[in-house]
């Protein structure tokens, strides 16, 4: 049994095993998200769809969202970034989408509209926005539903500060009637607190005629995909509006500020999760979940922790406060004391991996390559790097352990360092079962130490150490009796 924050946009505070759960939708869905803005209030270079919540961009949430659906058309519209936002699609955003350009980028309408020869006119489309990323599936769900019910159904939140937001004009009988956008809208407009998240669900052939329709004649000469809630009124069509319950599942992310509201969103999602699976989490406000997590049973995790990439801890694991774990795989029973870093690296295939009670830190770095089997112990600031360490091993204080393999039951005394490094290139340690290093030795590497070994302390290791034997490197000491210190003449 095991629970698994993932990285997809999941609210679903259950055990999971495997991301946000597909539901099949409707028989034929398009879906269109909108991700050519430019996002100017972001003040950055990176595209805006590109910025990260929880480690994975922000346009990745949206997916995750809109694959839950199973949708027969997806079609993501890029223009401001669209390279980058197209690579990183190829790249890491988990599967086949279709991309169209928008360009030049002359609003919402505009930007669906590029999207209409991929869309299948017989079925109803979706349209998200890259930038409204909190939207859970459950919800999108509910949207569809009640779209493909109707011809036009607009997924609705009441904020107490709706300030930015196209507000919902209803008429007297509370039927809406149109979107009005902020920039747009009268002082009595701007003092609806009923908003316009972005998201609407549309008949295809409806949607395609009202977008030829649209004119640009308002505040920001845009052609608005809202204005066509008034064209539907106009052709006699009733819109639907779906209020979410949670408004912050709609909310829209334009600025760092809101950026940051966002991740925070996210963040208690995944420790919501987590609490739910029997996780203790010692501050669930002070937890960073930037990739997936997987917990077996009884897991405790210690205040201000940062986890990324794919971190599985197994059943009884503890792991201390302030430590930043990337790509790691710890066995049951062990822990990582307080400040412990530990790099797997990039390659999710590779994880650093933790064995069976073993035990780590405080203040140690672990590095990719790096394997530690059953009940290794690795202490206070000690860094490892592309080694195996095999049962029963320890390493308790100050040492470099880089490109090594280490047998079982050794002993590494203070300060030992392996020298792996020429100036040119790396080379190997091999240090055999049941070996003693004494402190503040280093090892030249390519070097073996043989089974039974003793090193003395402060031995610099050149040549092989034979088996069994202490090898020892450094100058005898001597003792001269009767010896005076020099001592300072007075007036001098
Ligand atoms: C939009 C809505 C507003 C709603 C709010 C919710 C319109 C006209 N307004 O306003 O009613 O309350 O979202 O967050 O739709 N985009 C393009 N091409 C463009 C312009 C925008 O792809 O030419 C994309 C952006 O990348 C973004 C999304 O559409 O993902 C929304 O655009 P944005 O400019 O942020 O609209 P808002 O002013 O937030
Ligand atoms: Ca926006």
């Amino acid at each position: 049994m095991s629970a698994t924050v993932p990285s997809a946009t999941s609210g679903t505070p259950a055990t999971l095993t495997e991301p946000a759960s597909a539901s099949s939708g409707p028989a034929g869905l398009n879906v269109v998200i909108l991700a050519a803005g430019q996002g100017k209030r972001m003040a950055s270079d990176l595209p805006k769809v590109l910025h990260p919540i929880a480690g994975r961009p922000m346009l990745g949430h949206v997916l995750d969202a809109a694959r839950a659906l199973d949708p027969s058309t997806l079609v993501v519209v890029v223009g401001h970034g669209a390279d980058e936002v197209r690579r990183w699609l190829e790249r890491d955003a988990g599967g086949e989408v279709e991309t169209v350009l928008q360009s030049p980028q002359l609003g919402t309408g505009h930007a669906v509209r590029q999207a209409a020869a991929w869309l299948d006119p017989t079925s109803h489309t979706l349209v998200l926005y890259g930038d409204v990323p909190l939207v859970l599936p459950h919800t999108l769900e509910a949207l569809v539903e009640a779209g493909c019910a109707r011809r036009l159904a607009l997924l609705t939140a009441r904020l107490s500060d709706p300030t930015g937001y196209g507000r919902i004009v209803r008429n007297a009988d509370g039927a809406v009637t149109a979107i009005v956008e902020h920039k747009d809208a009268t002082p009595e407009q701007r003092r609806i607190h009923e908003v316009n998240s972005g998201i609407l669900c549309v008949e295809t052939a409806f949607l395609l005629g009202a977008l030829d329709r649209l004119g640009a004649d308002n505040a920001q000469a845009e052609y608005y995909l809202t204005d066509i809630v008034a064209d539907a009124v106009a052709n006699g069509i009733t819109v639907g509006a779906h209020l979410v319950s949670d408004p912050g599942e709609t909310a829209g992310v334009n600025s760092k500020r809101e950026l940051a509201s966002a991740e925070r969103v996210v963040q208690q999602r995944r420790a919501n999760a987590l609490l739910d699976a029997g996780v203790t989490l010692l501050d669930p406000a002070r937890l960073d979940v930037r990739g997936t997590l997987d917990c077996g049973r009884d897991v405790t995790i210690d205040v201000g922790c940062v986890f990324e990439g794919l971190v599985s801890l197994g059943d009884g694991v503890t792991i201390g406060p302030y430590c930043v774990i990337r790509n790691a795989t710890f066995a049951d029973g062990s822990s990582a004391a307080a400040f412990s870093h530990i790099d797997g690296g990039t390659d999710l295939t590779k994880p650093v991996t933790i064995g069976r009670d073993a035990d780590v830190g405080p203040f140690v770095r672990i590095r990719p390559g790096t394997t530690l089997a059953d009940h290794v112990h690795i202490g206070n600031f000690v860094e490892v790097k592309n080694a195996q360490i095999g049962a029963g091993s320890k390493a308790g204080h100050l040492s470099y352990l880089g490109d090594a393999t280490i047998g079982e039951r050794v002993n590494i005394g203070a300060g030992t360092i392996t020298c792996n490094y020429d100036g040119a290139g790396k080379h190997r340690t091999v240090i055999e079962d049941d070996v003693f290093v004494g402190s503040d030795t280093q090892l030249v590497a390519p070097v073996t130490v043989q089974r039974g070994a003793t090193l003395g302390a402060g031995t610099t290791l050149t040549r092989t150490a034979p088996a069994g034997a202490l090898t020892v490197s450094r100058v005898r000491q001597t003792t001269i009796p009767g010896w005076q210190r020099p001592v300072r003449k007075p007036g001098t």
